[in-house]
Order: structure tokens, then C-alpha cells, then sequence
């Protein structure tokens, strides 16, 4: 457990209350991301960093930096697992898959044992997906009940939907209210197929939640969550660490 933790108490953050750090744009923003994993990846002692990846289209810049020439040979892959914070349910060969895109954009890149390497299993039945990952997650836990302070993540990614969603955690989907599983499913109303997401449980079980989110068109869904406290699914994300915004400039309505 990172000494930090203690400066900002037992409680931890909550999406309105974490840090905010603003770069000048997308390429400082996945530096920024990238120099701060191999810190932790190298500061990691014991058992291997635990990083759970977000889909969607922002992240892949830093996916792509992390599997560059600048990073490849740095990152002490064979001490970090990757899992995942949600996928959407389409094979991992279809280019909605967010295992897709991770293995585009870094997997295919890195020399990373395949034993760490985490995808959210894909079937016609979420629940028994869902069920099959949380086991997975519990047998690496080395419990089946979250401990405070024995968080399961070291750093989970989250992305920022325009509608305030983050991970699969959709407006008024039932997977809100979920307090007990570490991972179940959603059907979004209005976005394509039916999806896995790790719940609040799951994700406030972390040293460190990193939300990173850029472009001008995600000022004010920042500005609403953040600011104004409204209720979105991504307001109500809590972690017992540091909960962090990497935004860079357009997104911080700089
Ligand atoms: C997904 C993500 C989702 C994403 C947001 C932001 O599977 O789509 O997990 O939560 O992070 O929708 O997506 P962009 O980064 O593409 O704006």
C-alpha cells in the first residue's frame, strides 16, 4: 500500500473529491499515463502490478506509447497483469472488441507472458461471462471477499462517456446498484451491444483509479460530474486510493 493513501485518510477519493491534472494535449497526456505505470511498476514490491485496461478510443494512445520502442524494453511486463474494466460482448476478433484494440495497440507489441494477460471471457451468457471472470479475479485475489486495505487493483484506467458512463456502468442500468458481485453485465439503452463491467466494488478495491479523458466535447460532462456533483454512474466511483483525472487541455476546458 502506496504510504500515501494515509495522507488523504481511510475514506479514500471519490470521483468529486480526487485530483485533477491537466496536460497541454494527448501526447503529454499518454506520457504523463505511461512514465507514471512504469513508476508504479517499478516502485511495486511482491506481487505483480495489477493494472484493469479501459476500452474506448482514448486510452489507445497510451496503449500505443506503452508498446513503442520508447517503452517496450522499460516496462517490467513479466510484473504486471492486465485485466480489463468492461468489454463489449462481440468476439475478441471483431474491432468493437476493447481486447481487440488493447491487442492492436499494445499486445502485439510487447513480450508480455501470456499468463498475465486478462480478457473478459466472451459468451452468449453474461451472467455465467461475468461469473467466470470474477473467479478468475478472486482465485488472483487469493479471497472471495474485497478487504479493505488488500485492494485488488493497483491501478485501474477509466474512460468518460458522454453520458456520464464510465467502464459499462450505463444510466439506469440495474449493474448500479450492484454492491455485492465484482463483475456483471449491461445493456446500454443507447450504445451497441450488451456489455461485462467490473462493478463499484470492484473498481473502489484499487490504490489507484485513473480517469483519463480528452477532447472539448468532454468539458462538461467533466465539469457536471466533477464540479457539480450530478448523478451520473461515473460520479458514484469511489476507490480506497488516490482517484486521479488526466485530462489534457480541451477536456479541462483550458
Ligand atoms: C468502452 C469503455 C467506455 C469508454 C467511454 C469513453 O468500452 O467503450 O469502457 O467506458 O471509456 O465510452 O470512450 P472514448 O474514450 O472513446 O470517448
Amino acid at each position: 500500500m502506496s504510504d500515501k493513501i494515509e495522507d488523504i485518510g481511510e475514506k479514500g477519493h471519490t470521483a468529486t473529491t480526487g485530483y485533477v491534472l491537466v496536460l497541454s494535449d494527448v501526447i503529454a497526456q499518454a506520457e504523463y499515463l505511461a512514465s507514471s505505470i512504469l513508476h508504479h511498476a517499478e516502485e511495486k514490491k511482491g506481487e505483480p502490478l495489477r493494472i484493469a485496461l479501459s476500452g474506448g478510443s482514448t486510452p489507445k494512445r497510451l496503449y500505443e506509447l506503452l508498446g513503442s520502442s520508447e517503452y517496450t524494453d522499460r516496462m517490467p511486463w513479466h510484473k504486471i497483469h492486465l485485466f480489463f474494466g468492461d468489454e463489449r460482448m462481440v468476439p475478441h476478433t471483431d474491432s468493437d472488441s476493447n481486447f481487440h484494440m488493447v491487442k492492436e495497440s499494445l499486445l502485439a507489441h510487447i513480450d508480455i507472458p501470456f499468463r498475465n494477460v486478462h480478457p473478459m471471457p466472451v459468451l452468449d451468457d453474461p451472467v455465467k461471462a461475468a461469473e467466470i471472470y470474477q473467479a478468475e479475479l478472486q482465485a488472483i485475489y487469493g479471497s472471495d471477499t474485497l478487504q479493505k486495505g488488500k485492494p485488488l487493483f493497483d491501478i485501474v484506467l477509466l474512460g468518460l462517456g458522454g453520458d456520464g458512463h464510465t467502464a459499462s456502468l450505463f444510466p439506469g442500468t440495474p449493474v448500479l446498484h450492484e454492491q455485492e458481485k465484482w463483475v456483471s453485465w449491461s445493456q446500454p439503452s443507447d450504445a451497441p451491444h450488451k456489455r461485462m463491467t467490473l462493478t463499484y466494488p470492484a473498481i473502489a478495491s484499487s490504490r489507484f483509479v485513473m480517469f483519463v479523458v480528452s477532447g472539448e466535447s468532454k468539458a462538461q460532462i467533466i465539469r457536471e460530474v466533477r464540479d457539480e456533483n450530478k448523478p451520473y454512474p461515473s460520479a458514484a466511483i469511489t476507490t480506497e486510493g488516490e482517484l486521479h483525472w488526466i485530462l489534457d487541455r480541451a477536456a479541462g476546458g483550458e
